[in-house]
């Protein structure tokens, strides 16, 4: 993957890889007659994992500004962290052995999109790990601060990675009337 499309370096999907989302503009997914139940479950778990990390970093911050104490916050992390970090590493799994290798032929435009977001998921796996080691080392330090640090480039990471493949693959879905 050349530098410039790394999860970690750039800014949105290259102009060759927007032709379909251009086509199909996020605001008008919910209501186009492809829009599934497959689609609408696949978001829910994107949604998912934003309210998991945004719960994660309220938990650490009021940890930090003294609002609870280790022993309220530490089973919380754990819980949170657990589901966030594991839920998502099953859901990479799905989208690579599953549904990505189907999407990929459907439209030639975009199959590179799929090169893409396989590269992402193993850069993801870096992220996750770093974020697992982090959350450790707060229950062991009962310091946040650096917890808290690594969360900021872990939501950072995964928004784009969730916002890209959006764009890639439910406008591939809406076109083809894709059903899994
Ligand atoms: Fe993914
Ligand atoms: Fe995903």
């Amino acid at each position: 993957m050349e530098t410039d499309l790394r999860l970690e370096t750039r800014a949105g999907l290259p102009d060759a890889l927007r032709v379909l989302i251009a086509e199909y503009p996020r605001t008008g997914w919910e209501q186009h007659r492809n829009f599934n139940e497959l689609v609408r479950f696949w978001l829910s778990r994107h949604v998912m994992f934003r309210q998991l990390l945004a719960r994660l970093q309220a938990e650490t911050e009021s940890y930090m500004d003294r609002q609870v104490g280790f022993d309220t916050y530490a089973p919380r992390l754990s819980q949170l962290a657990g589901t966030l970090l594991n839920e998502l590493h099953i859901h990479h799994h799905v989208e690579d052995d599953q549904y990505f290798p189907k999407l990929a032929g459907i439209d030639a435009r975009i199959t590179r999109g799929f090169e893409l977001l396989d590269a992402d998921h193993h850069a993801m796996d870096g992220v996750i790990h770093r974020a697992a080691d982090a959350a450790n080392a707060a229950l062991r330090s009962r310091d946040g601060g650096p917890f808290l640090d690594e969360l900021g480039t872990f939501g950072r990471l995964l928004d784009r990675h969730l916002v890209d493949e959006e764009e890639l693959v439910v406008p591939v879905i809406l076109s083809s009337g894709f059903q899994g």
